[in-house]
C-alpha cells in the first residue's frame, strides 16, 4: 500500500507532522497483498498493527493535550473522532487475533485516518495544535 505525504497536509511544521509522517510510513509497511498474490503473513500484519495502534494512541493523546491547553472549542468533537478511529483499530486487532486480517476494515481505517481525519479535523483545528500557542512544548 503506497501512501504519500503532501505539503498540503502540514499542520504544525513540527512534531504533529512528524507523527503523521510516521503513521504514513507504518501504513506503507502494511501489505494488502503480497507481490505473489498470496495472503499477507498474519504475524507480520499483527505486529505492524500493534505498532500502528501504539503510535496512534500516543499521537492522539499529544493532540488532545494541545487542543485542551489551547482551549480548542472543538475539543470534544475532535476527541470523539479519535475514539472512533481507535475503536476501529481495536476491532481490527481483535479480528486479526481471532479470525485473520480483515483487509477491508484495514483499508477503511487507513482511508478514514490518513485520507480524511488530518484534512477534516487536524487542519481545521491547526491553530489549536500549535505548541507555540500552548507555550509549554
Ligand atoms: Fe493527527
Ligand atoms: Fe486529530
Amino acid at each position: 500500500m503506497s501512501l504519500e505525504w503532501h505539503d498540503r497536509l502540514q499542520v504544525d511544521g513540527a512534531q504533529i507532522d512528524k507523527q503523521h509522517q510516521q503513521l504514513f510510513a507504518l501504513c506503507d509497511c502494511l501489505p494488502v497483498q503480497t507481490s505473489t498474490g498470496n495472503p499477507p503473513v498474519h504475524r507480520d500484519i499483527h505486529e505492524i498493527l500493534n505498532d500502528f495502534a501504539a503510535l496512534l494512541n500516543s499521537h492522539f493523546a499529544h493532540e488532545e493535550m494541545l487542543l485542551e491547553l489551547n482551549r480548542c472549542p472543538g475539543l470534544v468533537e475532535h476527541q470523539r473522532e479519535h475514539m472512533a478511529i481507535q475503536e476501529l483499530v481495536a476491532d481490527l486487532l481483535c479480528s486479526c487475533m481471532s479470525s485473520g486480517v480483515d483487509l477491508r476494515l484495514l483499508q477503511e481505517i487507513i482511508k478514514n485516518y490518513l485520507g480524511t481525519h488530518i484534512v477534516d479535523w487536524d487542519l481545521k483545528d491547526k491553530a489549536f495544535l500549535a505548541s507555540a500557542v500552548a507555550g509549554t512544548l
